[in-house]
């Protein structure tokens, strides 16, 4: 009895130990961004603690890692009555609003002084509400009306940044209660990827990333919101008894008691520094990972935030500086169909010309046919159209209440609109495709992409001039672009001697490519520009890639079996192997380990400039990174030294990074350097 008494205390323990382990490195993870152990390492911690749980389900604890799972579907959410109300915040649109702002600060507090700000972009997602007792997270609930919000604490604690227990230093006392607000959002990756698999599987797509994340956190069951890739970063406590003094300690706080908060957050003395950082947010709006909507702007310190109070369900401490919308309405002149480069068929709204974020809009996807009986979208409808970063516009919904009596429905052909073949639509895949292969459509639609920048780059060839190539029968497959002669160029309508030999040129510019760009320009379905260089970095030859089986292509991490099944496909395809030939013979084939002298460029924001590489970049691969430093000018070095003249360090840097601090050489995180190379491709794309 006392031997057993003995195993289940030391069972305890382990089990407590591994919990508190586990949570410190999911901690570490997901909030500090800067983990200290591998996935796998933490796998088998999770694994252990698992069996033991199993066998000892008394001994579970209430902050396990494995109550983020999720259980059963309930019926409906118990209301929940908020601690204290939630506010919203009164919203500006202009600099002058912020100077008048400002100014009824400094009236209500009798000062001329300048005010201390800290300023936050402003997330858009969902507002969530932690309440913890004791340390331990007992509710998670939405914002509600405000006043009453919904319980959804099983879903909240699927979501892997919100602590289930506060990380409270051994020897201190946790509050008794504490009430943290934050929000919960999705990133845009996340969201698409998202979306993607919804299409393929005939569900309805979600509008924007803050609708997925509000439908997430609201599911009654709780797996499916632990299936999705949800954040939750934190910025407000209620009921204030915290200790520190000011907003831009509370950021520091929360994160050190286990909370994810923003890094974007800036301090700002006066109106013009607070301008100044909604610029700032305002020009780095696109390249971030997540949608934000503005920029939140707070009197830094809780006394003065105390002395202004609020009025009518908004403090008059705080505001919120919105962006230009990225959504407008407009109406449907027509809808027209496209074929793609794999021969699907997408519906097209041709929509009277309308200005969004700066851009003028005049065609927006409709994806498929389902998504336009969804949306019961007809010609002649207004509708909201939306466009976010670099995404293609899409239309969201109709305006139903100005739908005129004479719009018409449309309804997708069943013949290719293009060649006339009877359209196919494959069981359990929301896109209809036209079968045909040579499809002047595809055929056109594939040698756009084949001479993308990003593929194959060939300079001067663009949309009306491959439509030219293919009507007239000069290309009938992108090999057949490299044997055109300059005759044959000059033939064609509005073709200049000059241009044809410029294009001659550039296509001969094009023929060696690293074996990244080569993949993608193939257009091979599901290998985007990623997937190629992910491809890239694991094979040494097209040859050694196309004789990989799907068992091997699937062995390499972040290739799913629908891309290795595609990748197999395509090089056992016979018209593929002969096309791959034809290339070769016409002088284009990938070079893998091509001399940098080969890539390296002389002009660019890093010409000459010698540059480091050091840590994982989230967004791409090494190789392909690589090749854009080199594009830029910049030759890759491997050490750090006095000579180095930059730094570019994604996640688990260390060393290099380091050395590169203490010699004060220049360094950029992987946000920077993104923002760096979506300026260069501005420029450049304005030169072309
Ligand atoms: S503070 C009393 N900070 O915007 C002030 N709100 O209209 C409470 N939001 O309901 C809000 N990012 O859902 C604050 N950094 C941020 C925010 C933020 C997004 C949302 C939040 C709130 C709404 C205010």
């Amino acid at each position: 009895m006392g031997n057993e008494n003995q195993d289940i205390q030391s069972m305890k323990q382990r089990i407590s130990d591994l919990v508190d382990e586990i949570n410190e490195h999911s901690y570490r993870y997901h909030v500090l961004d800067a983990p200290t152990i591998s996935d796998f390492a933490y796998d088998m911690m999770v694994r252990e603690l698992e069996d033991l749980e199993r066998k000892y389900p008394s001994l579970k604890r209430h902050d396990s890692p494995s109550s983020r799972v999720g259980a059963a579907p309930s019926k409906q959410f118990e209301p929940f009555i908020h601690p204290a109300p939630m506010l919203s915040l009164q919203n500006a649109f202009s600099d002058s609003e912020i100077l008048e702002f400002d100014e009824r600060v400094r009236k209500a507090l009798d000062t001329t002084e300048h005010i201390e700000y800290v300023t936050e972009p402003k997330l858009d997602g969902v507002a969530l509400e932690l309440v913890y007792e004791k340390g331990a997270l007992v509710v998670g609930a939405t914002r509600g009306d405000g006043t009453t919000g919904e319980n959804v604490t099983t879903n909240a604690k699927t979501i892997p940044s919100v602590p289930l227990s506060l990380r409270i230093p051994k020897g201190e006392q946790a509050p008794d209660k504490l009430v943290v607000r934050g929000e919960v959002i999705i990133e845009k990756s996340d969201f698409q990827a998202l979306n993607q698999k919804r299409l393929e599987a005939s569900q309805a797509v979600f509008a924007n990333p803050r609708n997925a994340a509000a439908g997430s956190l609201r599911q009654l069951d709780s797996r499916i919101t632990a299936s999705r890739p949800l954040r939750a970063y934190m910025y407000a406590t209620a009921l204030a008894s915290v200790p520190v003094d000011t907003q831009w300690q509370l950021l520091q706080w929360l994160k050190n008691i286990g909370f994810l908060v923003n890094p974007l957050a800036r301090k700002c003395t006066g109106p013009k520094e607070v301008l100044g950082s909604y610029s700032d947010m305002l020009h780095k709006r696109d390249s971030l990972p997540y949608e934000i909507d503005g920029l939140v702007i707070k009197v830094n310190d809780f006394e003065l935030q105390r002395q202004l109070g609020e009025i009518s369900k908004s403090p008059r401490w705080a505001i919120a500086y919105k962006f230009p919308a990225v959504q407008e309405t407009t109406k449907v002149n027509d809808i027209i169909v496209q074929v793609g480069r794999t021969g699907a068929l997408t519906p097209v709204a041709i929509l009277e010309p309308v200005r969004i974020g700066g851009v003028e809009v005049s065609r927006a996807t409709l994806h498929n046919q389902d998504e336009i009986q969804r949306k019961d979208v007809r010609i002649g409808d207004t509708v909201l159209v939306q466009r976010a970063g670099d995404v293609i516009p899409e239309v969201v919904s109709v305006v139903l209440q100005k739908r005129p009596d004479d719009t018409s429905r449309f309804v997708l052909p069943s013949t290719c609109p293009v060649c006339g073949s009877e359209v196919v639509r494959i069981e359990g895949e929301a896109a209809a495709r036209c079968p045909n292969v040579s499809c002047p459509a595809q055929l056109k639609r594939s040698i756009q992409h084949f001479a993308s920048r990003d593929a194959m780059d060939i300079d001067g060839l663009g949309t009306k001039l491959i439509e030219q190539l293919v009507d007239a029968g000069l290309v009938k497959d992108v090999a057949d672009l490299y044997t055109l002669s300059h005759q044959e160029l000059s033939s064609l309508d509005r073709m200049a001697d000059k241009s044809a030999s410029n294009l001659l040129e550039s296509l001969k510019k094009s023929r060696k490519k690293s074996l990244g760009k080569f993949l993608f320009a193939l257009g091979i379905r599901h290998v985007g520009q990623h997937m190629a260089f992910v491809l890239a970095d694991r094979f040494s030859s097209l040859e050694s890639l196309m004789a990989a089986s799907t068992e091997e292509l699937e062995a390499i991490d972040g290739v799913g079996p629908e891309v290795a099944a595609s990748v197999h496909a395509f090089f056992s395809s016979e018209r593929n192997r002969k096309l791959i030939e034809r290339l070769t013979e016409v002088g284009v084939y990938p070079l893998e380990h091509l001399p940098d002298e080969a890539l390296e460029q002389t002009t660019g924001p890093l010409a000459g400039q010698k540059v480091v590489l050091t840590g994982t970049l989230g967004t791409m691969p090494r190789r392909q990174a690589q090749e854009i430093i080199r594009s830029m000018g910049g030759q890759i070095a491997s050490s750090v030294s006095k000579k180095t003249d930059l730094v570019i360090a994604g996640e688990k840097a260390g060393s290099k990074l380091k050395k590169a601090t203490d010699l004060g050489v220049k360094v950029m995180d992987e946000r920077q350097f993104l923002e760096m190379v979506k300026d260069f491709r501005g420029s450049q794309e304005k030169n072309r």
